[in-house]
């Protein structure tokens, strides 16, 4: 059944990803939520997972969430910036909604900025590519 409504979640510790978060909200109508404030997602949701990446800190911010949610045949999709823009960012985020039960819809990654690195990350065109990957995932 095809699901009811969108959600979009970020854990952003420098803005990069809430960036992302916000571009591909805005595509789907809805609002971009941090993850830090979000308790509960709706029964019947796809859902937009974003985070960055932080050294060996994979999946920062997202453990409880993720523990404390429903995600048994769930769509979800990734998205998220890092340094290097490989989108290792995504691996845990991955690992930890399949394990439980949540089937991955999508992933769209870019660079981030870093200290005086990459300044201009995410793009005009990474968010304009990020609102393509919104709408590509939501017709399904
Ligand atoms: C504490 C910290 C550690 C980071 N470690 C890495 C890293 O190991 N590899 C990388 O490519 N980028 C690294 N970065 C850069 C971030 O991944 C990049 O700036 C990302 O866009 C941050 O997303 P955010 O602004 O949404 O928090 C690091 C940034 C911070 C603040």
């Amino acid at each position: 059944m095809a699901p009811t409504m969108f959600e979009v979640i970020y854990y952003s510790l420098t803005g990069n990803t809430k960036k992302l978060a916000e571009a591909i909200a805005a595509e789907l109508g809805v609002a971009a939520e941090n993850v830090k404030t979000k308790d509960r997602l709706a029964d019947d949701s796809l859902v937009f997972l974003g985070a960055g990446l932080y050294g060996p800190l994979r999946g920062f911010g997202f453990k409880r969430f993720i523990d404390r949610n429903n995600f048994q045949g769930r769509k979800v999709a990734l998205f998220g910036t890092s340094g290097e823009g490989k989108g290792k960012e995504l691996g845990a985020l991955e690992e930890a909604v399949t394990a439980k039960g949540a089937e991955v819809a999508g992933r769209f990654f870019c660079r981030g900025r870093f200290l005086f690195l990459k300044r201009d990350h995410p793009t005009g065109k990474d968010l304009k590519n990020a609102r393509i990957f919104a709408r590509e995932v939501a017709k399904g």
